[in-house]
């Protein structure tokens, strides 16, 4: 493998593997790139490597679009140790920052990191995904280390130092590494479509250098890897592949409120290899479906010449 990585006109060295965090290094084969902004986000690694200065970057598209993917291929490229903290509504402080835990071996209470501490501590870059799920109060506890500051504050882990000749308790403060990234990614809020979800506060939301809006994978790419990833034969992925596009036209026309998603395309490919196409049909993506969204996914469905049984005899 050459010591850079080439897409388009953007060239960024490859890392040197450190040992120590090389099992934190995704492993990925068989990615499509295809998102158009990703001469950006490489161009904003060279950028933030060369000039010390955090770049930071925030994916939305729909569920399933490949957000997630193309940060840990970008990673795998690059062979940067990448740690990922994945968001929810009950995500608390102490899960980022950490917490003090009794720990009968040392007698008594001692400090236990969270995600944020456990990564900058080991150089390593962050994908925070579904960003828009977690408190803005709990998220305020990285800006410190997304801004030209970059330092993360532990106030809650005293640590002993030295000063003027005395030992005294002060507050960890970790230096976030100049090569650690930071991608996050999120579902549109503005749809209402995705429970759980709230705006970003405008504090966090200006960190981000760049906001990367991302679409599903164009035709000839999701038959390409539903091809490589499934033993499905290509007549049946071309036809798993226009009813997909079919739905997502209808979802942008809002006829319908779930377009089908990569994740959902290529569990249908996969178990049509076993059942056949109409009847992998059935649970793999009919039966995700609100009524409304069914009986119009039916309809399409017909007239593309796929017509699915409701009871068990479908082929
Ligand atoms: N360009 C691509 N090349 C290869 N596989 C892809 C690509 N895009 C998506 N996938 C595959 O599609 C599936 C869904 O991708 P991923 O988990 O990245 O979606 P996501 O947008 O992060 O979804 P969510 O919003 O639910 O987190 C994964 O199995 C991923 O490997
Ligand atoms: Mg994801």
């Amino acid at each position: 493998m050459s010591d850079t990585f080439k897409y388009g006109s953007i060239e960024v060295p490859r890392r040197v593997v450190d040992p120590d965090t090389a099992f934190l290094i995704p492993k990925v084969s068989g990615y499509i790139p295809e998102c158009e902004d990703i001469e950006e986000m490489l161009w904003g690694i060279r950028e933030q490597e060369a000039k010390k200065e955090p770049w930071n970057t925030l994916i939305v598209g729909e569920p399933g679009c490949g957000k997630s993917a193309l940060v840990e291929w970008i990673c795998a490229e690059l062979r940067i140790p990448l740690v990922l903290i994945q968001g929810d509504g009950e995500q608390a402080v102490a899960d980022l920052i950490g917490y003090h835990m009794y720990r009968e071996a040392e007698g008594g209470m001692s400090w236990e990191d969270g995600k944020l501490p456990f990564s900058v501590r080991r150089k390593a870059s962050i994908l925070y995904d579904e960003i828009n799920h977690v408190l803005p109060e709990v998220l305020s506890r990285t800006h410190s280390m997304l801004d030209y500051r970059r330092v993360l504050d532990l106030k809650e882990n005293k640590i002993k130092r030295e000063v003027s000749g005395r030992t005294i308790l002060t507050p960890e403060q970790l230096e976030v590494d100049a090569l650690s990234h930071f991608w996050a990614t999120m579902n549109p809020h503005d749809t209402g479509r995705h429970v759980g979800t709230k705006p970003l506060s405008p504090a966090l939301e200006s960190r981000f250098n760049i906001r990367v809006r991302m679409g599903y994978l164009s035709e000839g790419n999701e038959i390409k890897l539903l091809i490589s990833k499934t033993p499905c034969s290509k007549k049946d992925v071309e036809k798993i592949v226009e009813v997909a596009n079919k739905s997502r036209e209808a979802f942008r026309n809002m006829e319908i409120s779930m377009p089908i998603d990569h994740r959902m395309t290529m569990a249908w490919a996969s178990l049509t290899c076993q059942f056949g196409l109409k009847r992998a049909c059935k649970t793999t993506i009919l039966n995700k479906l609100h009524e409304d969204d069914m009986d119009a996914l039916r309809g399409l469905l017909i007239s593309l010449g796929i017509e699915v049984a409701e009871g068990r005899d479908h082929e």
